[in-house]
């Protein structure tokens, strides 16, 4: 915490329609006030980009996007460059995700070339990182970790500065099974340990993993824990709400 400003994003995933955000937004809109000092955003799937813009814009709530491309422009079907998100108002875009690394094969080095590519286009890259349960049984949270954030530390303290880190542990995204607070906080410590050594104390490291209201205030309460990521309990907006007034 110290002077670190408190942000709560909330991760979409693949879930929305027109009328199911229309509805959303709103009341995001309308309860935002009562988050504090907690700065809020929201990333949305590429469809909705516009229409979060049009429903967000000149309240207290932010959005971004869930990926983007390494490359600016060209012959990348299927792909979205910053540029493109930078044109809906995107502040904040989500690189690394686990499901975006298990499931599409990122690999370390692909997330730091993207957040690399998001800075470059002005946007803030929220780094995700974490280990899968078999990883957190063998011992190696610590060393995974640091593989996986090897790369965009090696980015230098300069675009580092510029970023946000989520851990996430895979055995806790979607499950209910919460990281215990002191549990996080202690990977949360040797995440801030590694931003010190590169001379960057103000980077915001957030965590996720099945955060809800009921247990959100125990992790804030964390000296090394500045806010969340938010998955299925973003998708409810007094849920979300009561998560950011923690
Ligand atoms: O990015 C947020 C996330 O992976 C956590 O999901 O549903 O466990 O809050 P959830």
């Amino acid at each position: 915490s110290e002077s670190r400003k408190r942000l709560v994003i909330g991760n979409w995933k693949m879930h929305g329609t027109l009328a199911g955000n229309a509805s959303l937004l709103a009341d995001l809109r309308s309860g935002a006030g009562e988050a504090g000092a907690c700065e809020l955003a929201v990333c949305a799937p590429f469809p909705y980009l516009a229409q979060v813009q049009s429903l967000l814009q000149g309240s207290a709530v932010s959005w971004g996007a869930q990926d983007l491309s390494v490359h600016e422009q060209g012959a990348y079907t299927g792909e979205v460059a910053g540029a493109m998100l930078n044109d809906f108002s995107c502040r904040w875009v989500l690189v690394g995700h686990s499901e975006r690394r298990a499931l599409h094969g990122e690999t370390d080095q692909l997330v730091a070339d993207k957040a690399a590519a998001a800075l470059a286009a002005g946007l803030t890259p929220v780094v995700c990182v974490g280990e899968t349960l078999a990883e957190q049984e063998a011992g190696r949270t610590a060393a995974v970790i640091a593989r996986q954030l090897a790369p965009v530390l090696a980015l230098g303290a300069q675009a580092v500065a510029r970023m946000v880190l989520a851990y996430e542990p895979v055995w806790a995204i979607g499950t209910g099974r919460t990281a215990t607070p002191e549990q996080a906080q202690q990977v949360h410590a040797s995440i801030r340990a590694m931003l010190a050594a590169l001379g960057t104390s103000q980077v915001r490291v957030l965590y996720g993993g099945s955060v809800k209201a009921s247990n959100a205030a125990s992790l804030f309460a964390m000296a090394d824990i500045d806010g969340a990521l938010v998955g299925g309990a973003s998708l409810v907006a007094q849920e979300f709400l009561r998560i950011a007034a923690a």
